[in-house]
């Protein structure tokens, strides 16, 4: 790779990640999932009241840069949260499909603001790919609630209830845009992985990486993609330090008897070959 095209993918990766600049303050009804009803309300009413006048009031939120670095926080500026660790990894995975001809596209199953996907289309056009598709897979609504019936390993999952976890598909589209990245090797997945997932247009993957942090969202977006995905395409999972998406994964393995070593990437991601 040429020198401008490794410092174009360096620079993506760190301002996907906002790691060029110190998180700025939060506005206050941000954080109001986190507050009980009464407090919600007022808090909100403030903001409203203050917003007529251009004015907020904000939250330091605190984190250390190492913590952003790493993606262990949930950022308010980032268009990604999975931190350099995972973005570098996202790359060297590609390179390496694209250095080794695996056949097929690739997919992110949970989104969120998309940062992730943008940076997928950046290395496709870094290296001047243009026959494979990045597939954007969320509800662009947030996370489902739990299914305990079917997925007992996600009983007590709250975090549905997060609206911070919502991002539309109109604010994702945007997000590509801005990088001058929206075009039709963009392909967006809406809904619940349950129903989107297996009537995709989606025919071989060579990137397969799962963020969707609960079990039955791992398992969901395994048994419709896995089978999908090349020999020597990449199963990366984002949450393998949570302990119901690390179930999935193991019960998942063990069903299919797949073998090949899981690595690290850091404290959460991980990834394995398929054979
Ligand atoms: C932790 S965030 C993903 C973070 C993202 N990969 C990034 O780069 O920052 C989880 C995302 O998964 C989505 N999600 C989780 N389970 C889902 C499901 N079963 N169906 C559709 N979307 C789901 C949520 O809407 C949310 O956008």
């Amino acid at each position: 790779m040429q020198n401008a095209e490794r410092l174009y993918l360096d620079l993506m990766k760190k301002t996907i990640s906002f790691a060029l600049w110190p998180d700025p303050p939060i506005p206050m009804e941000a954080l109001n999932d986190d507050r009980p009803p009464v407090k919600r309300f007022l808090v909100s009413t403030v903001a409203k009241v203050l917003d007529k006048a251009h004015l907020q009031i904000v939250k330091s939120q605190g984190d250390t840069e190492v913590q952003r670095r790493e993606g262990r926080i949930w950022p308010g500026y980032a268009d990604s949260m999975i931190g350099l660790a995972r973005l570098d990894n996202l790359q060297t995975s590609i390179e390496a499909v694209l250095r080794d001809g695996v056949e097929g596209d690739f997919i992110e199953t949970g989104v969120w603001r998309g940062g992730a996907c943008v940076f997928m289309r950046a290395v496709l056009a870094a290296y001047g790919v243009e026959d494979r598709k990045v597939f954007v897979a969320d509800s662009f609504a947030g996370l489902p609630r739990p299914d305990t019936d079917k997925y007992p390993a996600d009983k007590g999952d709250s975090l549905y209830a997060r609206s911070y976890l919502a991002v539309s598909k109109d604010r994702v589209a945007e997000n590509f845009r801005k990088y001058g990245l929206l075009d039709d090797q963009v392909v967006f997945v809406e809904g619940w992985f349950k129903d989107s997932l297996p009537t995709a247009p989606i025919d071989k993957l060579s990137i397969l990486r799962l963020d969707g942090d609960m079990y039955g969202s791992t398992i969901d977006a395994l048994e419709n993609l896995y089978a999908k995905l090349s020999p020597g395409g990449f199963c990366i999972i984002d949450d393998y330090a949570l302990p119901a998406c690390k179930a999935a994964v193991s019960d998942f393995r063990a069903k299919h008897g797949i073998a090949a070593e899981i690595v690290d990437i850091d404290w959460t991601g991980s990834y394995w070959r398929k054979a």
